[in-house]
């Protein structure tokens, strides 16, 4: 009987992730969610059983390595293999580039590119064995042209993108797929965790939040598990953004400063 295939969904407890491992389960892959709230992974791992599938919940912070080779070592201890690493955990920052602190930029990297990082490098050497895997690292759309009050969290993902080009590549010999995935603004906690400065909640941008549900971004990793996608640009608004930027820089900057005064405006902020 044919093995059943194993995916791990690192921030699976809310958002994309969780929209994510379900869809994974839907198509039959037992899944081990993974985040830091143990109490909702297990609900999440519920919807995994309920889709038809196993839902396995496993504690895990992706910006210790430690933590993350045990949540893949175990995985494959226990299931045998590893066909899907979703590289997914993140957050946000709202602060303008000179008021973010050194604390600051270090926590968030440690968290969006070093979580990722981990992931890779955990998941890889079993892939290679294996000669067969899928890696998505969730970048975003602001991780292919900068955007106003992002600069920190815009350079986390513009080092997940490198990163995954790189990695793309040198897994080509080993059969294993690599891919990058940019959502644009998803209806997710996202903006409710979002880390501020200057009293800029992730609230106060509300009105920007979620134009796409996450259950489309996580059904769309799921189905282009095998494919050989380099990327998934969400939105048509995403699409346009990242061509424009690299046609024509200055036109998007202009576009961008229109994005900025309405943040200003909205946060009531006097510069
Ligand atoms: N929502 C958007 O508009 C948007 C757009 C582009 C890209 N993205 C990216 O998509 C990914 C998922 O975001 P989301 O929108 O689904 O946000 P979300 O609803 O806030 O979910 C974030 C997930 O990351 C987990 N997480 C945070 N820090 C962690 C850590 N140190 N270790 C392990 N898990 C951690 C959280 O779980 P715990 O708190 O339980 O650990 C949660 O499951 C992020 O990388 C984000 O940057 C989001």
């Amino acid at each position: 009987m044919a093995q059943r295939k194993v995916a791990i969904v690192t921030g699976a407890s809310a958002g994309i992730g969780q929209a994510t491992a379900v869809a994974l389960a839907r198509r039959g892959y037992a899944v081990v969610v993974s985040a830091r709230r143990a109490e909702k992974l297990a609900e999440v791992a519920d919807a995994c059983r309920a889709a038809g599938s196993e839902g396995i919940v496993k504690v895990a912070d992706v910006s210790d390595q430690a933590q993350v080779d045990e949540l893949v070592n175990s995985t494959v201890s226990r299931l045998g293999r590893l066909d899907v690493m979703v590289n997914n955990a993140g957050y946000g920052l709202r602060a303008r580039v000179h008021e973010t602190s050194d604390e600051q930029m270090r926590a968030i990297f440690d968290v969006n590119f070093h979580g990722v990082f981990h992931g890779c490098r955990a998941a890889a050497p079993v892939m290679m064995r294996q000669r067969s895997g899928h890696i998505f690292n969730v970048s975003s759309v602001i991780g292919k042209r900068g955007s106003p009050f992002n600069g920190a969290y815009c350079a986390t993902k513009f080092a997940v993108a490198g990163l995954t080009d790189s990695l793309r590549v040198e897994m080509m010999p080993y059969k294993v797929r690599v891919t990058c995935v940019c959502p644009a603004l998803t209806r997710t906690e996202f903006f409710d965790a979002m880390h501020g400065a200057t009293g800029r909640s992730g609230k106060t941008f509300a009105r920007f939040r979620g134009l796409t549900d996450p259950q489309t971004v996580g059904r769309k990793i799921a189905a282009t598990v095998g494919k050989n996608s380099p990327e998934l640009v969400f939105t048509l608004g995403g699409k346009f953004l990242t061509i424009l930027a690299t046609l024509s820089p200055r036109l998007t900057d202009m576009l961008m400063k229109l994005y900025h005064d309405e943040l200003v405006k909205d946060a009531g902020a006097s510069e």
